[in-house]
């Protein structure tokens, strides 16, 4: 693995030789192999790799949504635990996730206004006035230019893709996590309301001092928003680094090979001014 050096900022979420085995036999996939990372408070980060890299899968195991093969995850400094579902539910305070498709995450059958209120009393807002809990619920849905008046009542299906999408970084924004993932958050919806969610969620990054952890396959995107770049190759991480130096330097062949596979990186994400 090549590494360059990282900012000095303490590490929220680290992981050490993280692995994860599908199937037995000859069936058996080795998605994620023997991986490490340190998240550090308040950077931005990308998961870049092509499909079938491994990057969803290492999300879904740092949620603690799926097992860990071999390997151990940490968090603030300390060994995960979240065996009971009530040491779950207390990490889910901490780290928030948003998908490519909300439409496939979420309860349909919830109500907007009851999709909000969840966050409010997951933060410990359940005894809060009604008045107070709608307060921070129109200011939720303003961070993200959706009108709270206009949602009441409304399903989640009766949204449109950016809609939905604002929505679950409303949530976010009620939530206040230290660590939000976001896996391909932008990639289903139209390039204008994309510019939108990105920077609304960095918008929100500044506002709650969040790390984010973006997993994306677009090494352009990636040096757009990011602090810190670990490139994916075949479930192992080829290189880290500081996202001028994977992008503008990079060692691993296979960054390479992704660098130049986006001719346009320099004029799209305007490299020159670098
Ligand atoms: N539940 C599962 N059972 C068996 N194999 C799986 C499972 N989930 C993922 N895999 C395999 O693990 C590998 C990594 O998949 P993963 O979804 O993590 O890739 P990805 O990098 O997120 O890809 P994409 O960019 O297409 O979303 C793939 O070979 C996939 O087929
Ligand atoms: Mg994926």
């Amino acid at each position: 693995m090549v590494v360059t050096n990282t900012t000095e900022r303490k590490p929220c979420l680290s992981g050490r030789g993280v692995t994860k085995v599908f199937g037995f036999g000859n069936q058996k996939t080795v998605a994620v192999d023997h991986v490490d990372f340190d998240f550090r408070e308040g950077d931005i980060i990308s998961i870049v790799g092509e499909s079938g890299s491994g990057k969803t899968t290492i999300s879904k195991m740092i949620l603690g949504l799926i097992g860990v093969t071999e390997g151990e995850i940490f968090f603030q400094g300390q060994p995960r635990d979240i065996k009971t579902h009530r040491k779950k539910q207390e990490y889910w305070k901490g780290i928030q996730a948003i998908f490519q498709d909300p439409f496939a995450t979420y309860n349909m059958f919830k109500k907007i206004d009851e999709v909000l209120l969840d966050c409010i009393n997951m933060r410990g807002g359940k005894n809060l006035p009604k008045e107070e809990k709608e307060r921070l619920m129109t200011e939720a849905c303003s961070f993200v230019n959706l009108k709270y008046a206009e949602l009441t009542n409304k399903y989640p299906f009766e949204l449109s893709g950016g809609q939905m999408q604002r929505l679950m970084i409303a949530r976010i924004f009620l939530l206040k996590p230290k660590i939000l993932l976001a896996d391909e958050p932008t990639s289903m919806i139209d390039a204008c309301s994309r510019a939108t969610i990105l920077d609304m969620l960095l918008k929100l990054r500044d506002e709650i001092n969040m790390t984010i952890v973006f997993i994306t396959h677009d090494i352009g995107l990636a040096y757009y928003v990011s602090d810190t770049i670990y490139i994916m190759e075949h479930g192992k991480f080829v290189e880290v680094g500081k996202a001028d130096d994977v992008i503008l330097n990079p060692q691993a062949p296979y960054t390479k090979r992704l660098i130049s596979d986006v001719p346009k990186i320099h004029e799209e994400w305007d490299l020159s001014t670098v």
